[in-house]
């Protein structure tokens, strides 16, 4: 492997899910397989759980570990191509990137979606520049239509919990007061459609994902309808897809309340964090029993982990 941009890049789902059992299970066991290799993670966007969890991957398989917040402390970055620069923007990408590939051998990017284009965005310009101009192995950790390194961890965590061969899988819209990117909830239906599992998206009007990633799966804009008989619940937001950034809704009836669980086949609750309590979300069902959003979060190590030990053995 040599990017890593899609879930779809891992191949069999079951050797990866085998792969990641392992690491989980032996974290220091590889550590001389990253020695004397560099990785950098490049910030375009803030991050808790992406930042510390490939940090403390890539500290696991022995790597030095650089981190580039663009926005803070670096040089302001033009992106487009053409533009006279004679603003605030002192450095281009078309430099910026051949630079850090020439101090990494492999580098993270992290570059949300903007919502100024959808073309632009859906054509993943930045991450795109990384691949073509860094001459390094490049991964995303998440990037405007995609978030791989998540679903992937999403995947391990439903596989450590699964109680049926087959679990009833619902990915509910909830309500958010900003315009989110589709990353998540594109990556997760990615990550679904390697699996059998009976999957189903719900989602008001006007909020469906992009047919390239729903292609084949049940979507309902009737919530309780999804929920019944539900062995998960991965709850999220996203903004428009049609209505390209827009927030359509804020509509509380979409929350994901105890009620909403009793639907459910006593479903465990999932959520990439971080999360608008009381928005996405009630108190009580995020620290119920049945929620997994910690164990969730903690793979994200497996998930980087994993990923990183593919792209170092193929070097
Ligand atoms: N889930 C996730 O990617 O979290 P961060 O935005 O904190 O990295």
């Amino acid at each position: 492997m040599n990017t890593f941009t899609s879930v779809k890049q891992l191949g069999d789902l079951k050797k990866a899910l085998e792969a990641a059992k392992y690491v989980t299970a032996n974290p220091f066991a590889d550590k001389a397989l990253g020695q004397d290799k560099t990785v950098l993670l490049v910030f375009f966007n803030n991050s808790l759980r992406t930042r510390l969890s490939t940090q403390k991957a890539a500290l696991n398989l022995g790597m030095n570990v650089m981190v580039l917040d663009v926005n803070q402390g670096a040089w302001k970055l033009e992106t487009a191509r053409g533009v006279v620069m004679d603003g605030d923007k002192s450095e281009h990408l078309l430099e910026a990137i051949p630079v850090m590939g020439s101090y990494a051998d492999i580098i993270g990017v992290r570059s949300f979606a903007r919502f100024e284009s959808r073309e632009d965005d859906y054509n993943e310009v930045i991450l795109n520049q990384f691949i073509k101009y860094s001459g390094k192995p490049v991964f995303s950790m998440e990037a405007a239509i995609r978030h791989p390194l998540q679903t992937f961890a999403d995947l391990i965590t439903i596989e450590q919990y699964r109680q049926k061969a087959r679990p009833k899988v619902v990915m509910t819209w909830a309500p958010h007061p900003k315009a989110l990117p589709q990353a998540v909830p594109n990556s997760f239906a990615e990550g679904m459609s390697m699996t059998d599992f009976d999957f189903v998206i719900a989602n008001p009007e006007g909020y469906d994902l992009a047919p390239e990633f729903t292609k084949g799966i049940r979507v309902t804009h009737n919530q309780d309808e999804a929920l019944e008989g539900a062995d998960f619940v991965y709850a999220k937001n996203w903004a428009s897809y049609e209505h390209y950034g827009q927030v359509l809704s804020k509509d509380m009836n979409w929350t994901v309340t105890k009620q909403k669980m009793a639907l459910t086949n006593d479903a465990f609750f999932l959520h990439c964090l971080p999360v608008r309590r009381n928005m996405i979300v009630s108190d009580e069902v995020i620290e119920s029993p049945r929620s997994l959003v910690i164990p969730e979060a903690a793979n994200r190590v497996v998930s980087a982990q994993t990923v990183l030990k593919m792209l170092l053995q193929d070097l």
